[in-house]
């Protein structure tokens, strides 16, 4: 199967045996009835296993090009999960500009547990070989990176990865298996928050995990019911009604945050655009090469470089509207500095380039003239 139709029916076996459904029913209840114990039909207790969230698992796993797909309460419970693989003293590389929450989760949880982190601009893979010791077992990366889309070569770090006997793990939020599929470049891990673009509707949220390795899947599916991050069925429904039009969602998203681009590297009160698809872009190549466009996700500072006219740009937006998180059909508008990114120390978000004037915007599947029309207002 090619991606468009993998997206509605891969891992979909249409084998409702009470009405021949041509969704998978929401199958709302905690527990299933044994004829004997043990005697059951492959479910037992929802938190171990429900239909409609296997439904999506399948459907997860297909789109990346994997094998076992497992979902989660939130993105981060997926990442929650992948960590628990390791064990005290172990060390990991990240990349050094990603998600807040997870630099959170890295640092305030995790560390107390004993794991060590090291953060690495992974632009250059020398920084990766640099960072490893013996006590090394994870990379993990996020491209494009959130907020400063920065690209990393994933399967130039899968070499590191291979050579050191490491894993390879990729958040793969923003570019979604339509744009790059990771596992396909060498990654071990494929992490999504289904949150947004994979759901793309902004009403849930939902984390995802594939991978091709049956043991590495085995003991992800144990921590993912010892440790208990579940999602629940009316929400893994959602989802893979989201993940049906993901490849036309994007293709627009993608379009139209190219309009928007182009619009703010143009306009004079704009600075900085940062974008994967300009040729200055400094991994526009990498870009190319490993994603088939380039996101719907935009990031720029304005020439008044200000925490206050940051906020005024986004109080004044009216179609993109402010908030926090990307991906669904609308455009959104964030202060990485005051929002997403907050969790992050000032002087690391600086070092990043989060700096208090950045805006970040999700753009969405509107009419692009509606967008440039809303962002040129609000320039002023
Ligand atoms: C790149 C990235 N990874 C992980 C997460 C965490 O996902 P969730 O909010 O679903 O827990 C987010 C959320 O914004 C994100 O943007």
């Amino acid at each position: 199967m090619k991606f468009n139709t993998k997206t509605i029916h891969g891992g979909q076996h249409n084998t409702d045996p009470a009405y021949g459904s041509v969704m998978p029913p929401i199958y709302q209840t905690s527990t299933y009835s044994q004829t004997t114990p043990g005697g059951h039909k492959g479910f037992e207790y929802s938190r171990s296993g429900n239909p409609t969230r296997k439904a999506l698992e399948d459907a997860l796993a297909s789109i990346e090009n994997g094998e076992f797909g497992l979902a989660f309460g939130s993105g981060l419970a997926a990442i929650d999960a992948v960590l628990k693989l390791f064990k005290p003293g172990d060390e990991i590389i990240s990349t050094n500009d990603l998600y807040g929450g997870s630099y959170r989760l890295f640092t305030k949880i995790f560390e107390d547990f004993g794991l060590k982190f090291h953060f690495v601009a992974m632009q250059d893979t020398s920084k990766i070989e640099a960072a490893i010791t013996d006590k090394t077992k994870l990379i993990w990366v996020e491209t494009p990176t959130n907020p400063m889309m920065n690209i990393i070569d994933i399967e130039a770090v899968s070499k590191v990865a291979k050579a050191h006997n490491l894993l390879l793990a990729v958040d793969n939020t923003f570019a979604t298996p339509y744009l790059q599929q990771p596992l396909d470049l060498g990654a071990d891990i494929v992490m999504h928050s289904v949150t947004k673009y994979l759901g793309g509707h902004s009403d849930l949220v939902m984390g995802g995990l594939v991978v091709r390795d049956k043991e590495l899947a085995d003991k992800l599916y144990f921590i993912q019911n010892a440790s208990g991050a579940v999602c629940g069925p009316q929400d893994s429904f959602l989802a893979l009604r989201g993940i049906k039009t993901l490849h036309v969602r994007l293709q627009r998203h993608c379009e139209n945050g190219k309009a928007v681009a182009h619009f703010l590297k143009s306009h004079p009160k704009v600075d900085k655009v940062y974008w994967p698809g300009f040729e200055d872009h400094p991994n526009h190549d990498v870009a190319k090469k490993q994603m088939k466009d380039f996101g719907g996700m935009v990031s720029f500072t304005t020439k008044n470089d200000s925490l206050q006219g940051a906020v005024e740009v986004v109080e004044k937006l009216k179609v993109f509207t402010l908030a926090e998180s990307l991906g669904g059909v609308e455009s959104l508008a964030g202060h990485p500095a005051s929002m997403t990114h907050a969790s992050i120390p000032k002087e690391e978000r600086q070092k990043t380039g989060i700096k208090d004037s950045l805006i970040r915007l999700s753009v969405g599947i509107e009419d692009a003239e509606d967008l440039l029309e809303d962002l040129k207002q609000a320039l002023g």
